[in-house]
């Protein structure tokens, strides 16, 4: 997993509907009980889960790229809902109260990282290797940024030619040109969840270096073949995956708080 959209999308990915959105959410939030759960609004706030989708199905339809955000910004924070496996979301989470520029960066593996970096970055957050393959299926859409990507497609011997040069020619060998264009993660279905992102893979066709990693001769590549072969199986894993994900150390109870606006502490 990596950056896959640029700085500035980062701190704006709450903006919007979405903030809108995750503001009626929280602030439905009224009295809470300890812990996350799917039930956390059912007096509080009936509707919410029909409310969310109708607004993710609208926010996505005028921008196919909101589908990725949202999924990157649960990765790194919040909440989700869209086309692909369904689950119950957990709700009933509080905002904090910090943030942490190290943290992070330090905590969220760059795309340079290699198998083993990737694997103890994930370990350190209590997911399991088997996770970390699962949940990096999510770049079966979003896109990247040529500067995440450039050395890969230049330098690394790990990717088939023709894909390489097809990069190269949106992202300029030298840094500093086009470091902010984009690409998409899965080049054969970039707005589609399915299981193309592990057949890339085995292609020899992942745009970035920490994708082609998965499947590189290592102990992943068996997970990332029986993906290709069993999309149900990747879907299963991803849920396991997010669900898990969604548990680290939430905000519940009277911990954090609920802000008024979802970019700035109250
Ligand atoms: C990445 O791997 C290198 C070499 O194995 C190690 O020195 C470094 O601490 C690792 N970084 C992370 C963030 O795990
Ligand atoms: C490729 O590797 C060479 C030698 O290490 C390095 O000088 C160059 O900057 C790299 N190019 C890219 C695009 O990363």
């Amino acid at each position: 997993m990596a950056p896959s959209a640029s700085p500035a999308r980062r701190s704006s990915s709450c903006g919007g509907g979405i903030a809108l959105l995750l503001l009626l959410v929280l602030m439905a939030a009224g009295t809470s009980s300890a812990q996350l759960s799917t039930s956390f609004y059912s007096s509080s706030c009936p509707g919410v889960y029909d409310a969310v989708k109708s607004v993710m199905k609208s926010a996505i339809a005028s921008e196919q790229r909101m589908g990725a955000s949202i999924v990157r910004l649960f990765f790194h924070d919040c909440f989700v809902q869209l086309g692909g496996p369904n689950w119950d979301v957990k709700v009933g989470r509080r905002d904090s109260t910090t943030a942490s520029f190290s943290g992070a960066n330090n905590n969220i593996p760059p795309p340079t990282s290699g198998l083993a970096n990737l694997t103890s970055l994930f370990a350190a957050q209590g997911l399991s290797q088997k996770d970390m393959v699962a949940l990096s299926g999510a770049h079966t859409i979003g896109q990247a940024r040529c500067t995440n990507f450039r050395a890969h497609v230049y330098n690394d011997t790990n990717i088939d030619g023709t894909f390489a040069r097809t990069r190269q020619s949106g992202c300029p060998r030298t840094s500093g040109s086009g470091d902010n264009n984009l690409a998409p993660l899965d080049l054969q279905t970039p707005t589609i969840f399915e299981n193309n992102y592990y057949k890339n893979l085995v292609c020899k066709k992942g745009l970035l270096h920490s994708d082609q990693e998965l499947f590189n001769g290592g102990a992943t590549d068996a997970q990332v073949q029986s993906y290709t072969s069993s999309q149900s199986t990747f879907f299963s894993d991803f849920v396991t995956g997010m669900i898990k994900m969604g548990d680290i150390t939430p905000l519940t109870g009277s911990n954090g708080q609920i802000r008024k606006n979802c970019r700035r502490v109250n």
